[in-house]
């Protein structure tokens, strides 16, 4: 396969989805593992220290780069590969019997991408854009990163709109989790099992976590 075809044939796409969404899983087991230092219960000390040793070294800083390409690379195959699935299909949807032998969030992950894209751009404009505006964009000081999320889960839309954010991740990953493994050759009866079973509990267990965060801090639960 030349390079060419790794970003124009379906099946390259396929595998740049499989690639990056592996790495944005990666991503979520960092982010969801940092951030769960808010239970911590002290003012948000062990948060603050864990989010200033990513913000402010230089290591994760150039990993952030390859976060953020990789999360571009995702959306911009995941809508081609949609459109190019849409125009195949001649209508926007099978008629009946396609739709009985999958599950309607495998058939729907351009739809919950897009939620996820929404959310998302609600997220970083809440704290990654403000947070890099004062360090001047480059390594500097951060803002307190546990007083703003404490100033941004006041409200309750707002969090309203991260749990639907979270559940829509969940959804998204129920099916994108086994299917990158699938499309990268992780492919056999003993290996599926396993993959099923890793697949929806990280589908589960990972947006969970993440929608306790702005439930606790509307809801008082932490301090
Ligand atoms: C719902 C609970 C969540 C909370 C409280 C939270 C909190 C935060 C905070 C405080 C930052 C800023 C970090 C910094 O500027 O250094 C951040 C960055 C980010 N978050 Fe979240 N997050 C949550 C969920 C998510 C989810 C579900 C995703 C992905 C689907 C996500 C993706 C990102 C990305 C891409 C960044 C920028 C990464 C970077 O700084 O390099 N977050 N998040």
């Amino acid at each position: 396969m030349t390079w060419k075809e790794v970003f124009t044939s379906s099946v390259g796409k396929k595998l740049v989805m499989s690639f990056t969404g592996i790495f944005l899983i990666l991503f979520l087991i960092v982010h969801v593992g940092l951030n769960a230092c808010i239970w911590a219960n002290d003012n948000g000390t062990m948060f603050n220290a864990g989010a200033h040793f990513m913000g402010n070294n230089v290591v994760p800083r150039i990993l952030e780069i390859g976060l953020f390409a990789g999360l571009i690379l995702h959306i911009i195959q995941g809508l081609m590969l949609e459109l190019s699935n849409r125009s195949k299909r001649g209508t926007v949807g099978y008629a009946v019997s396609y739709s009985k032998g999958s599950k309607w969030y495998s058939r729907s992950m351009g739809l919950l991408g897009t939620i996820i894209l929404l959310f998302l751009c609600l997220h970083l404009y809440n704290f990654w854009l403000p947070n890099r505006a004062n360090q001047g964009f480059l390594l500097g000081e951060e803002i307190n990163l546990y007083a703003k999320m404490q100033e941004v889960f006041s409200n309750l839309l707002v969090v309203i709109i991260y749990v639907l954010g979270c559940l829509s991740l969940g959804y998204h990953l129920a099916h994108g989790f086994q299917s990158a493994f699938r499309t990268i050759g992780v492919h056999n009866k003993r290996y599926n099992a396993i993959f099923t079973t890793l697949g929806y509990g990280f589908a589960v267990i990972v947006p969970l976590v993440f929608a306790l965060m702005p439930l606790s801090f509307y809801f008082g639960w932490i301090n």
